[in-house]
């Protein structure tokens, strides 16, 4: 599999931290949060991978990771042109994924535990799309899912104000080259956003959505709380931060 990382907008929740600098490039302890879903991809085997940036923060992507040698990687770029949303962010990777399936990870989100095994799954056993679920105290922030009995998804919504579960798609997505297609087709949302829960939702009514379960901790860096705790998270684990 290709990997795709998405890491365009504005950043408007971050502001001021965002007047000058891209939310994906701000620290979670010593690194850049875009570190780490490079590094679960790498991990992973996927090592060619696309960064989807803003047209204003490119060149300092490029400099920091310039090739992606120095993780591990092959990483080339694609401009997002406006803030459209992530699926019109994802959208500019048609040419770059050539027909294969890709797992795509949002540039602010910081996962616990290794991918490996699901890219492994989803690359050797699976057609369609996959989500990633996890528990979240803040769902309605979130993508919220629904399950039947057996555990299928039966729904996904965006940021309801009041939601029905605790249950959140994360940022990980696993697509296979039908994603294009369903891209073209999307209408943007009140947000004036191209969702990708609309996506995801449209292999949902073809009963092409699969679905994986966390274990580990998630945090999506996208407002000031949760990047502290991705922070207090990655600094007690892997730095022996102690309060
Ligand atoms: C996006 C998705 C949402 C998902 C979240 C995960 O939200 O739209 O479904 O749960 O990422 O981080 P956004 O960060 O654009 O508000």
């Amino acid at each position: 599999m290709k990997g795709v990382i998405l890491a365009g907008g504005t950043g408007s929740r971050m502001q001021p931290l965002t007047f000058v600098t891209n939310k994906h490039l701000l620290p979670v302890f010593n690194k850049p949060v875009i570190y780490y879903p490079i590094e679960r991809l790498v991990e992973a085997g996927v090592k060619d991978i696309l960064i989807v940036t803003s047209t204003e923060y490119t060149h300092h992507f490029h400099k920091l990771l310039g090739d992606g040698s120095v993780l591990g990687a092959r990483i080339s770029y694609a401009v997002q042109p406006a803030a459209s949303g992530i699926a019109d962010a994802l959208r500019l990777a048609e040419v770059f994924a050539d027909g294969e399936k890709i797992a795509v990870i949002l540039g602010d989100n910081v996962f616990e535990d290794s991918i490996a095994k699901f890219v492994k799954d989803f690359d050797k056993k699976r057609k369609g799309a996959a989500i990633f679920i996890k528990e979240h105290s803040d769902a309605k922030f979130y993508g919220v899912v629904e399950l039947d009995k057996k555990g299928k998804v039966i729904d996904i919504i965006e940021k309801p104000e009041k939601p029905k579960t605790n249950l959140c798609a994360t940022g990980i997505y696993f697509y296979d080259a039908d994603v294009f297609k369903f891209i073209k087709k999307l209408k943007p949302s009140q947000r004036n956003e191209y969702e990708i829960t609309d996506v995801n939702k449209a292999y949902l009514k073809k009963g092409m959505l699969h679905s994986y379960q966390l274990t580990g901790e998630w945090f999506d860096c996208g407002n000031f709380y949760w990047l502290l705790r991705a922070n207090l998270f990655i600094a007690r684990k892997h730095h022996g931060f102690k309060d």
